[in-house]
């Protein structure tokens, strides 16, 4: 089965792409919140250089830029509409000013050196027929040794029981959350083809890109977050 890319899903309107993912991930604002309190923890005070890998729509600079401002960004997307999403919300605010974000790929990023990474529900969309782990390697590749990587995404083995009850929940879930029932259904369908792996897989995926000290910090139905260390 050919993997669901991000554009390939039915989304009625970009530029309500932050309302439908705070409908959708169950505990989105906590995802933001977390890393945010993980990398004041980790980095040193004064100047970092944050890789966000998957920027598109901006909301991890958002979220992570108005309160340090020692803090720059990178991002990267493969998707030109979703980069242009991010450029427009975060034209004119504070954390705008410290950030670029490009159409590219992580493969084809020439900035290295970077003091810590995200990829929050971006990893998920690339296949694990080689492709997955190229791409952990190419993160891993742009990050200082010991830099930590924030990394969420969906997860599971399509079929198995706990994964099908979790994708019921989530469903139902959105509806709870605001979404509308035929979007949550369309949502649910799509998500049956998206190239999730199981935590173990995940794991040892980003073990075998060079990744250390796997730290799980958030879990959400599927979705699940880890630190990760360069
Ligand atoms: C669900 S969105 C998440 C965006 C953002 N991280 C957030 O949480 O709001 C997934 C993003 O990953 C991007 N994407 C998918 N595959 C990618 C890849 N191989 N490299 C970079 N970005 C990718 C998509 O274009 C999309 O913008």
């Amino acid at each position: 089965m050919t993997a669901l890319k991000f554009e390939d899903q039915e989304l009625p309107d970009l530029d309500n792409y932050a309302t439908l993912a705070e409908q959708f991930v169950p505990g989105r604002r906590a995802i933001f919140a977390i890393v945010e309190a993980s990398f004041l923890e980790l980095l040193p005070k004064g100047p970092a250089r944050i890789l966000v890998v998957g920027a598109g729509g901006g909301e991890e600079i958002l979220r992570l830029g108005p309160d340090n401002p020692g803090w720059s960004f990178v991002g990267v997307d493969t998707h030109r509409p979703m980069v242009d999403l991010a450029l427009r919300r975060l034209d004119g605010t504070p954390a705008g000013s410290r950030s670029q974000v490009e159409e590219t790929a992580v493969e084809n990023l020439e900035q290295r050196d970077f003091d810590a990474a995200t990829c929050i529900l971006t990893a998920h969309f690339v296949p694990d027929d080689g492709a997955k782990l190229a791409f952990f390697k190419a993160i891993h590749a742009r990050m200082k040794p010991g830099a930590p990587l924030a990394i969420f995404d969906g997860t599971g083995v399509p079929g198995e029981p706990e994964t099908e009850l979790l994708r019921r929940i989530w469903k139902r879930h959105a509806v709870r959350n605001g979404a509308a029932e035929e979007a949550a259904k369309a949502n649910a369908e799509a998500f049956k083809k998206v190239a999730v792996v199981s935590s173990e897989r995940q794991e040892d995926l980003l073990r075998s890109a060079g990744f250390e000290r796997l730290t799980p910090i958030f879990r959400g139905l599927s979705v699940m977050g880890w630190l990760a260390f360069a």
